[in-house]
């Protein structure tokens, strides 16, 4: 058994390959791909669906059948890069994240085969329908105390402030087991890991990041060891349960681990699934009457919103190998930028695809979640939590609209995308 950081903070150098189209200009960083991506990534897929980006050190793969190609031979393409911070570290951060002290290791995302598998079945034991239906209740009536707080603040509001942001913290809170009372803080040292491994944050910005991420270590480490004496019915109770049971399958320090790695996992991206839910359903009358005259449309239409404006605009993976893709040499050591919001938009898998149809049959075919077996653990459970939110606000403010003058901000980073902010406002 070999155990890896979590965060490898020392990010590895790319091979370059060569005889490979390239463009010059494409970072998910520029300006104009945060302002829009769609149509850049659109034309990269069309005119060169396997392009070296230098400004972004990575090979672009944008179509559908190629992303799907990476995602299901992980022995060619491994994962171990993907909780990398994307540039280099300051040497403050980095001394942070040297101690000792501090010291998750990679158990899910950017773990590799076999121990990927032999954490991930136990991991799965706690992500099924029964755990959904414990939580049902609860994620129920924090969307409606939420949203009745946010309605009694008055028209308009910001959403992701009221709703989008504490909702899936505290949710995922909840299921791992942490007791309500650390919630507020527990955000504020979770909240900034986008920014870490995906971003660009200022040297400043590094070393207060990383402070907050060896508090939360250190906060999930003496959680664990509370919750051994005192078990309940959570996630983090089973998982210690099977580490009792197992515990040279799974170690205590995975359990800690996994712990560590689903506050962000479980949390980030269902804020912005819930953020580009309502900016691409509330301009669209027809279908917001739609799914407030009848509910049983509101699966289908989420699905649709995480194919055409997916919360996980992109991912990445690393060549184990010298390998081709697409006709392209691709050298071991080339680091791979998988853009599931070209392959999304493809219109070999999705026909007429910029148009928003919340019937579309096939919808659920987005790669949004991924695919293989890294597949996103955590899928029914974010669709679950999206769902209930749209009923309650469906049931509640069918007048819901974005406000007047509403500006769409998002947070610039190579793999998340939604707003930050988002005024809504009703009748
Ligand atoms: C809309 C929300 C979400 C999106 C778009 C999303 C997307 C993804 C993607 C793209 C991956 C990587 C797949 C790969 O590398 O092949 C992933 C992995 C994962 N996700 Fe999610 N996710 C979401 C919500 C959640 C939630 C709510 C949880 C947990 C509560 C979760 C837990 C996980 C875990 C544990 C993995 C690693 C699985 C493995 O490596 O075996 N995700 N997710």
């Amino acid at each position: 058994m070999t155990e890896t950081d979590y965060h490898q903070i020392r990010t590895a150098a790319t091979a370059v390959p060569t005889g490979c189209p390239v463009d010059h200009a494409f970072t998910p960083l520029m300006p104009a791909y945060v302002e829009a991506p769609y149509p850049i990534a659109n034309r990269m897929r069309d005119e060169a669906p396997v392009a070296w980006a230098p400004e972004l050190g990575f090979v672009v793969v944008s179509r559908m059948d190629l992303v799907t190609e990476v995602f299901l031979n992980p022995d060619v393409y491994s994962s171990e890069n993907v909780q990398d911070p994307v540039f280099p570290i300051c040497e403050e951060a980095a001394a942070i994240l040297a101690d000792p002290s501090f010291c998750p290791v990679a158990v899910m995302s950017n773990r590799q085969e076999p121990d990927h598998g032999r954490i991930r079945q136990f991991t799965k034991n706690g992500f099924t329908n029964r755990r959904n239906k414990v939580l049902e209740p609860y994620i129920r009536r924090r969307a409606e105390e939420l949203i009745d707080e946010m309605i009694a603040e008055g028209s308009p509001a910001d959403f992701i402030a009221a709703v989008g942001q504490p909702l899936p913290g505290e949710v995922v809170f909840k299921f791992m087991g942490f007791p309500e009372a650390d919630y507020s803080q527990l955000k504020e040292w979770c909240g900034d890991r986008l920014a870490f491994s995906w971003g660009q944050p200022s040297a400043e910005e590094q070393v207060a990041i990383a402070e907050k991420m060896v508090a939360y270590w250190q906060y999930v480490q003496e959680f664990t060891a509370a919750k051994k004496g005192n078990p309940a019915d959570d996630f983090a109770s089973e998982l210690l349960a099977d580490h009792e049971a197992h515990p040279d399958d799974l170690t205590y320090r995975e359990v800690e681990s996994i712990l560590y790695g689903l506050s962000f996992a479980g949390h980030e991206p269902v804020t912005l699934l819930l953020g580009n839910a309502l900016s691409t359903l509330l301009p669209r009358r027809d279908d917001w009457d739609a799914l407030c005259a009848d509910r049983d449309l509101i699966a289908n239409a989420l699905e649709e919103v995480i194919r055409l404006d997916t919360p996980q605009i992109g991912w990445r993976r690393i060549a184990n190998c010298d390998t081709t893709l697409g006709g392209v040499d691709i050298l071991k050591g080339t680091q791979v930028y998988l853009n599931l919001a070209a392959a999304n938009h493809d219109p070999d898998e999705f026909p007429d695809p910029e148009s928003f149809d919340i019937h579309r049959r096939d919808a659920r075919n987005n790669i949004s979640f991924g695919k293989g077996k890294h597949f996103c653990l955590g899928v029914r459970f974010a669709k679950f939590e999206a769902k209930i939110v749209l009923e309650v606000l469906t049931e509640k403010l069918p007048s819901l609209r974005l406000a007047g003058g509403h500006e769409f901000e998002t947070f610039p980073n190579i793999s998340f995308r939604g707003p930050t902010r988002l005024d809504i406002a009703w009748d």
